[in-house]
């Protein structure tokens, strides 16, 4: 049947709200309460293939490779498996290393995107094992993969990635416990994530049914000429895509930054005209965190912090969004939906075309 809009005034908007339900389609049928474990056949790597993985590189472009960014630290954190992501597009002009015992990713929503596609013709040509975390079944990039994960989040029609996004990161969750679980990571961890997976659709939900109360916060955002999205380890690369979905869709300019790095540089820039956009998760930084906003309000730029409930932001004066906590490895996820809503309100507030933003195109298959 063919997929519209309907009663939503955007496909975006749709496809922001479906995250619930797509987000189910991704887990079912692929975790293991019993050993703490994710099952994903469509990998084809048996458990010996998995426990020879000395290293994982991660390769996407935009929004994907910030994905990607926060499944390297997944993988890395679950899996003590140094991993990292990089920009795809740069990938095949530096000559790369390709290691037998490195496990590539490829991962792209459209499965068509010319520069990933390369990459992964690339890393084959010279040996290399590839798997694909694709949406779109039967794609170029799904294709030349020798398996992967299918994404299962539907059709995406918006140009500003969202449900695709987040099907990314569990994916990436999927990925990073079955790399684990055959390794270091113990049952009890292992279930722990199973559990924290299985709440986590219910959980985004929750921060969705807050939408009315991020409308104001976006207007006021999309008043100013140029924004900061900052996060520390996993909050970074969550700055990262918060940072460029405001971009793509209000045309403001955004920054993210990694909030221990301000001091070395961009303090210089706030001050009242300069919103910041602060990640707070509880977690052993939050402290650490809640100096650096002391920082900016030293400096009067308007803040809003994107936290959990139980952080204390002593005297800072911002406007403090909270979500649910899950597991702090599953953290990213939860903390960029209301980026996805303040960058839609937003645009939707500067009256922009949400569904096509000027320049770009859904997917750039064309080098
Ligand atoms: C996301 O909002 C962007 N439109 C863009 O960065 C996108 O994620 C990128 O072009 C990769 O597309 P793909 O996932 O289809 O490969």
């Amino acid at each position: 049947s063919a997929y519209e809009a309907g009663e939503h005034e955007s496909f975006m908007r749709k496809e922001i709200l479906e995250q619930p339900t797509t987000a189910q389609a991704v887990l079912r049928g692929r975790l293991d309460e019993r050993f703490g474990t994710a099952h994903l056949g469509g990998l084809d790597m048996d458990a010996r293939e998995l426990r020879a993985v000395r290293r994982v590189k991660i390769l996407g472009c935009g929004s994907a490779y910030y994905v990607g960014q926060m499944g390297a630290a997944l993988i890395e954190e679950l899996a003590r498996i140094p991993a990292d992501a990089e920009a795809a597009s740069e990938f095949r002009y530096r000559n790369p290393v390709i290691e037998p015992d490195t496990l590539y990713v490829a991962v792209s929503q459209s499965g068509e995107t010319i520069d990933t596609l390369l990459a992964v013709q690339e890393v084959r040509r010279k040996g290399g094992r590839c798997v694909g975390l694709v949406n779109v079944v039967g794609s170029a990039i799904a294709r030349e993969c020798d398996g992967g994960i299918y994404l299962h989040a539907g059709p995406e029609v918006a140009v500003a990635s969202t449900k695709a996004l987040t099907n990314m990161f569990l994916a990436f969750a999927l990925l990073a416990l079955q790399l684990g679980r055959v390794r270091d990571l113990s049952i009890a961890d292992g279930k722990r994530l199973v559990a924290g997976l299985e709440r986590l659709p219910g959980q985004i939900e929750e921060v969705l049914a807050g939408e009315a109360e991020l409308v104001e916060v976006a207007k006021d955002l999309a008043e100013a000429k140029s924004l900061f999205f900052i996060g520390r380890v996993r909050g970074f690369p969550v700055a990262r895509e918060g940072a460029q979905k405001f971009k793509e869709i209000s045309y403001r300019h955004a920054e993210a930054y990694q909030t221990s790095e301000l001091k070395h540089g961009p303090l210089a820039l706030i001050d009242p005209d300069v919103p910041t956009v602060a990640l707070v998760p509880h977690d052993e930084l939050a402290e650490r965190n809640v100096g650096a906003l002391h920082e900016i309000e030293a400096r009067k730029g308007p803040l809003v912090v994107i936290t959990h409930e139980g952080v204390d932001l002593g005297e800072v004066s911002a406007r403090r969004i909270v979500v649910p906590r899950n597991e702090p490895e599953l953290d990213p996820i939860l903390l960029n939906v209301p980026l996805q809503l303040l960058a839609y309100h937003a645009a939707q507030h500067l009256g922009h075309d949400i569904d096509k933003p000027r320049n770009l195109a859904k997917s750039v298959t064309v080098e």
